[in-house]
């Protein structure tokens, strides 16, 4: 093998090299660590529970329906009121329109802060449920 040859072999060999390794880091430094799982509770303790909405989520004066089954009207900076979302007329789901809470099945209407009845056919107030604001979310008490 001649000088040149050696030369051309090795700065060959070198680029290639180079190439090998640019490529491992650019490959590794853009694709994102996998996100790790989250361990079970240790102990066998339960999860914790999740509130049934965010006070952050809730802006004073709205409703927020819960999985269609609890309905929580914050009426305060740091007072909330929550309700069956069950009509009392014949069990739809009430859900929050506006100012008020309505049942999409025969119009009956509720206050959203009391669970009154506004507007039939429904003729009793919805069945409040106990709430309890912690930690910046509205569980049930
Ligand atoms: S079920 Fe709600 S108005 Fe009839």
């Amino acid at each position: 093998m001649t000088e040149l040859d050696r030369r051309t072999v090795l700065a060959a060999a070198c680029a290639g090299c180079a190439g090998l390794a640019l490529t491992a880091c650019g490959g590794g430094s853009d694709s994102p660590a996998p996100a790790l799982a989250e361990s079970p509770s240790a102990g066998g303790s339960p999860a914790p529970i999740p509130p049934l909405v965010s006070l952050a989520d809730l802006p004073v004066g709205t409703s927020a329906s819960v999985r269609g089954r609890v309905i929580v009207t914050r009426t305060s900076q740091t007072d909330v009121v929550a309700f069956s979302a069950i009509c009392t007329h014949q069990g739809c789901t009430v859900e929050p329109d506006k100012s008020s809470l309505g049942c999409p099945c025969h119009g009956s209407s509720y206050d959203s802060r009391t669970g009154a009845v506004l507007g039939g056919p429904a003729s009793r107030p919805l069945e409040a449920v106990a709430v309890l604001i912690r930690d910046g979310g509205v569980y049930r008490a």
